[in-house]
Order: structure tokens, then sequence, then C-alpha cells
């Protein structure tokens, strides 16, 4: 009989995992009841909010909208990952005194949205922010304090932090 799972390995914040589970089942519901990484938010479930983006080889994806099979082999990072031996990353800091962070259904998705744009882009622009944060959706904020956490994150980053 074939089995309807598949066991699919991936690298989770550095770490090899695998899992054993339907091939269709969503990289969110994944990371959330098999790995234990409840960090990622479900919002719409419909890749309109940002709320479970993260970073997949690279790339930012909606985690809803990534089944399994997808992932196989990948490399993944969630805001997990973000802090390093107990330190928050430079954007953790900056949403927590900034004030970029209210409710927290948006902010993983934020962050990892954000975090992309200063990989690729340490000194952005308020415009810059805007566009590369337009697929992540805030009901709290006004969005204004998240801009200016991440203009503040762009600061606060070393040289060191780039790859953060
Ligand atoms: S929950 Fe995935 S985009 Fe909204
Ligand atoms: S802080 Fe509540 S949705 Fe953004």
């Amino acid at each position: 009989m074939i089995s309807p799972f598949q066991t699919i390995p991936m690298r989770v914040n550095g770490q090899q995992r695998e899992v054993t589970a339907p091939p269709m089942k969503r990289l969110l519901d994944v990371l959330r009841e098999d790995f234990g990484l409840t960090g990622t938010k479900e919002g719409c479930g419909e890749g309109e909010c940002g709320s479970c983006s993260v970073s997949m080889n690279g790339q930012l994806v909606n985690s809803c909208l990534v089944p399994l099979l997808q992932a196989d082999g990948a490399e993944i990072e969630t805001v997990e990952g973000l802090a390093a031996d107990n330190i928050l990353h430079p954007l953790q800091q900056a949403f927590l005194e900034c004030g970029g962070a209210q409710c927290g259904i948006c902010t993983p998705g934020m962050l990892m949205a954000a975090r992309h744009l200063l990989a690729h882009n340490p000194n952005p622009t308020l415009e810059e922010i805007r566009e590369a944060l337009a697929g992540n959706l805030c009901r709290c904020t006004g969005f204004i304090r998240i801009f200016e956490s991440v203009l503040v994150a762009a600061t606060l980053r070393e040289p060191s932090d780039h790859a953060r």
C-alpha cells in the first residue's frame, strides 16, 4: 500500500530536521505542529497578510502557501533563528524600543521580511522599507512605528550583523 506520508529532510535555523507527513501539508503547519516553532503565525492562510513569512533558500516565502514537498532539502529560517545566544537581533531590539510590535501577530513575519531587506540593502530609505514590507499587513501599529524600527535597526547593526 502506498503511504500518504513522506519523510522530508530540511535544515531549520541551522539544524538538520526531518518530518514524516503528507507531502501537501503546509510548511506553516509543519513548523508549528511538527517542529514546535510557533513563532511563525497564521493570519489569513491565503498568502495575503505575510504573518507566516519565513526564509526558504534565501527567499522570503509565505509558509501558508508552501507544501512540505517543496521544502525537501531546503534551508529554512524562522523568527526563532534571529536571536543568537539569548541576544536579540538588532531588528528585534529596535521593534521593542520603537513600539514596532503591539499584538504581535504580524511581528514575526515583519521581522523576517525586514531581515530579508537589510540582508540585501543594509541602509534602506523609508520608501524602500515601505516597499519591502508591502506584503506584510499590520492591524495595530499604523505601520509608521514598524518602518521606524527598521530604520533604527539599520543603524544598530554592525558590519558582522549583515549576514544575520
Ligand atoms: S497566513 Fe500566510 S500570508 Fe497570511
Ligand atoms: S502588531 Fe498587531 S497586527 Fe501588527
